[in-house]
């Protein structure tokens, strides 16, 4: 399974959004992290902004709703061009329908578990999506330590995709970095969300290649 770099756009500068995403050219998507203030405590953009992100992106728009009510608002994100679009499982009411609409648009459909929740019962899920992202941080903020704790569960979801004969991407999400991408590769996960490492390196394009051939190793 391919490698894929997703940077998260969360700790950059959003006064110069194009510039930022200039910068992640040979990334293979830009993560965007849409946070209402309901599901996580905290507050970043919407709709309006993510169309104008796919726009201004060189490379596809990977979002990444942190949201209560994805039913209502995923397929809006599909539709306004973003190449992949996930939700929460704890979020949504109908994870099926969902999909299924996240799809019809034309994007792919990634269903997201946060740390407390397992990847069990979504298991007859798998064929209906094309990403699990595993959280390895709380959902909410940049910067916060790798939860190794998540390595067992980034294994089982990895397995449950091989076992169902799936090409479902496993992406991790938080506290990636330099130090931490290689367990998280070795752990069965192919996509790979950086902020603060992306962002906070003097070279964001080089950090973004060092990590490709780290997870690659
Ligand atoms: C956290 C977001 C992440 C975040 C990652 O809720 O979903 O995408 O931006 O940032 P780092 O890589 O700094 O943990
Ligand atoms: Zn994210």
């Amino acid at each position: 399974m391919g490698i894929l770099i997703t940077p998260s756009i969360l700790n950059s500068d959003f006064s110069d959004l194009r510039g930022e995403l200039a910068k992640i050219a040979g990334a293979d998507y830009a993560h965007v992290d849409v946070m209402d203030n309901h599901f996580v405590p905290n507050l970043t953009l919407g709709l309006p902004v993510v169309e104008s992100i796919v726009r201004a992106s060189p490379v596809p728009v990977d979002a990444h709703l942190m949201i209560t009510d994805p039913d209502r608002w995923a397929p809006a994100y599909a539709e306004a061009g973003a190449g992949s679009v996930t939700f929460h499982a704890e979020a949504a009411a109908a994870p099926v329908r969902l999909a299924r609409e996240i799809r019809s648009q034309g994007a792919r459909a990634g269903l997201a578990l946060r740390p407390a929740t397992p990847i069990e019962p979504y298991v007859d899920l798998l064929a209906e999506v094309d990403m699990v992202l595993v959280m390895t941080v709380e959902p909410g903020f940049g910067g916060q330590p790798f939860l190794t704790s998540m390595l067992p569960k980034i294994r089982r979801t990895r397995d449950a995709v091989a076992a169902a004969g799936l090409d479902v991407w496993v992406q991790v999400d938080g506290g990636v970095s330099r130090s931490t991408i290689e367990q998280a590769a070795n752990a069965g996960a192919n996509v790979f969300v950086a902020g603060s490492a992306v962002y906070a390196a003097e070279d964001a394009a080089a950090e973004v290649s060092t990590l490709r051939d780290l997870a690659d190793g």
